[in-house]
């Protein structure tokens, strides 16, 4: 675990909100900053450890490549049903599952019904929203908050966020846009460390890129800022397999904060409605 402890300047900077927010800062802010952010990836490694746990670095993920028949940034409607933390998941041999045909005018329940399946982290990330007594627009914006996934897990946070923009508020928008940068920075405050996960997905060395420093800045400092947090909080990996979730929980939410076009998603002529046929129809060939 060693080589995952070193700690380089860019790394730190990007950390810390990149070059500007750094040169802003008095001495005793910057070794804040830098304890805070050191904490959430340095608690994650050495939980890892305890575990027997060993995380590739960013060069050693970069090698394995070519060794899979897809790209990791595939959505999951294209794919076998996989998990980054299964082991098994890039063997050979697996196949996709037959999807159920669509109602001619789908609603958001629908997806969760027929293309979504098993949804259990978004189901069970709204549940603990709402048992935190979270606003109802924020155990929306939990519910769906990955529905981008289902697209592309490039860039989930901004697929996601456009897919709903037109049926949702501009808070709960936000939200979902920024928990993709939000989830790279710690913030003790609520209790929020570096996922475990991420040094698994990304290596222990991971460094977000420049347009990530820069997405954390201005959700850090946007009066909204809290909202996009609290997905963030309530975005878990270790949710209890024994416990399960019906969307039918929350049709109350989706029926008073996401407008269902009466044509159906997809039907509706919006920027975003192909995104939805998309989703609805991933077998078409065009
Ligand atoms: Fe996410
Ligand atoms: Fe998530």
């Amino acid at each position: 675990m060693d080589a995952s402890l070193k700690v380089n300047r860019d790394e730190v900077v990007a950390g810390l909100g990149g070059e500007e927010a750094v040169r802003g800062m008095d001495h005793d802010a910057r070794a804040d900053a830098l304890e805070e952010f050191l904490s959430g990836r340095l608690d994650a490694i050495v939980a890892a450890g305890q575990r027997g746990k060993e995380y590739a670095t960013v060069a050693e993920l970069a090698d394995k490549v070519d060794t899979r028949g897809y790209r990791r940034g595939i959505g999951k409607l294209f794919m076998h049903d996989r998990n980054v933390q299964n082991p098994d998941a890039d063997k050979p041999g697996k196949t996709v599952r037959r999807l159920a045909p669509m109602p001619a005018k789908p609603t958001l329940i629908d997806f969760f019904k027929l293309r979504f399946p098993p949804a259990a982290h978004l189901l069970q990330s709204a549940r603990l929203a709402r048992k935190n007594g979270l606003s109802e627009e924020i155990v929306l914006a939990c519910l769906v908050h990955d529905i981008g996934q289902y697209l592309c897990f490039t860039d989930h946070g901004y697929w996601g966020a456009q897919i709903v923009e037109p049926y949702v508020s501009e808070r709960v928008a936000f939200a979902i846009k920024h928990h993709q940068a939000l989830r790279f920075y710690p913030d003790p405050s609520v209790g929020y460390g570096y996922p475990e996960g991420y040094l698994l997905m990304f290596g222990t060395d991971y460094v977000p890129p420049p347009h990530v420093q820069a997405a954390y800045s201005y959700a850090r400092n946007h009066k909204w800022y809290m909202d996009a947090r609290m997905v963030t909080t309530n975005d878990l990996y270790a949710f209890d397999p024994s416990v399960v979730v019906e969307i039918e929980e929350f049709t109350d939410v989706v029926g008073r904060h996401f407008k269902q076009p009466k044509e159906g998603l997809g039907n509706d002529n919006t920027a975003v409605s192909h995104m939805w046929r998309t989703m609805a129809n991933p077998d078409a060939p065009l």
